[in-house]
């Protein structure tokens, strides 16, 4: 399976820290945003990965990710020049994806929880259509909201509802199987004028090939368009470092429990950024994953 991270959009809603850069190059507490979504493809196991951002964006996410052979990644880079809407992302991505399973992710979303990469594996072993993750909120009408029976089949999908049926948001992670990209050529732009990632789903749902993973509050989502939603992640992610000493969205870390890479590769890394605590983090990973290695 390949995997997008789509960073692009204007960001109006931070205006004026996003006016000369995308927000997913801020930092959510110790590490840019973009961390977040993609240590999540990597724990679910995707090592193929497209970053799609705007023109000014790509050159300074390249700086930052580079080709992820640091990380055991092969990672791409492709331009959205108008924010035309998240499905866009895989009329951009076309070539990328060529034809086979993708997931995609919000460059905005954070997720975290005891169980990322067995929740993830188990989604994967699903997909022959769609697989959404649905979280309970307190405002549904932020999001597309899900709805679903008493045995957990999906009976509906409405983006930003007035009137929400449950409080079961539809997070920005989803999985596709290989008709992702003919199903988003065919849908047509909304009212706001963007092909709205939705509509995309609704397709798999019509045809009865849509289904949603409820995530329960063991886990936490957020995503982190406005000034008090990034505050807040900010302040999760360090209540929850601080409190079991271990960092979240870590790709280093990430790349190397997932073996993408060896602990020389991770303490290398850790290495460039020492005069950071995150760097030095990276660094003791690296070390104590050797150290038990050789005991
Ligand atoms: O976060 C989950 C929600 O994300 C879902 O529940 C909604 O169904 C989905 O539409 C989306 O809602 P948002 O209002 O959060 O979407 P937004 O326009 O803020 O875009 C989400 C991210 O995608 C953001 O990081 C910017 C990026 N983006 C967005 C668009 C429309 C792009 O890179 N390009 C785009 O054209």
């Amino acid at each position: 399976m390949k995997g997008i991270v789509l960073a692009g959009g204007s960001g109006t809603r931070l205006h004026p820290v996003t006016l000369p850069m995308s927000k997913q190059l801020l930092p959510v507490y110790d590490k840019p945003m973009v961390y977040y979504p993609l240590s999540v493809l990597m724990l679910a196991g995707i090592r193929d990965v497209l970053v799609v951002s705007t023109p000014a964006t790509v050159p300074a996410l390249r700086v930052l990710l580079g080709d992820g052979s640091a990380l055991g990644l092969d990672i791409s880079y492709a331009e959205q020049r108008e924010p035309r809407g998240i499905a866009d992302a895989f009329l951009v991505g076309e070539r990328f994806v060529d034809g086979e399973e993708c997931a995609l992710i919000l460059g905005d979303n954070l997720f975290d929880g005891p169980d990322l990469p067995g929740l993830l594996a188990e989604a994967r072993r699903r997909v022959d259509g769609c697989v959404l993750f649905g979280y309970e909120v307190d405002d549904p009408r932020r999001y597309a909201v899900g709805e679903l029976d008493e045995r957990g089949n999906l009976l509906s999908l409405e983006e930003k509802p007035a009137r929400p049926r449950s409080r079961r948001a539809v997070t920005g992670l989803y999985l596709y199987n290989k008709e992702v990209v003919d199903i988003a050529k065919e849908v047509r732009p909304s009212a706001r004028g963007e092909l709205e990632i939705t509509d995309v789903n609704r397709v798999y749902l019509a045809e009865g090939k849509a289904s949603l993973v409820s995530m329960g509050s063991e886990y936490q989502w957020c995503d982190t368009g406005t000034c008090d939603s990034l505050l807040a992640a900010a302040e999760y992610v360090r209540e929850a470092q601080r409190s079991n000493g271990r960092r979240i969205a870590c790709i280093e870390e990430t790349a190397l429990r997932m073996g993408f890479v060896d602990a020389e590769t991770c303490y290398k890394r850790g290495l460039e950024m020492r005069h950071s605590e995150y760097g030095r983090y990276v660094m003791d990973v690296a070390r104590s994953w050797s150290d038990s290695r050789q005991r």
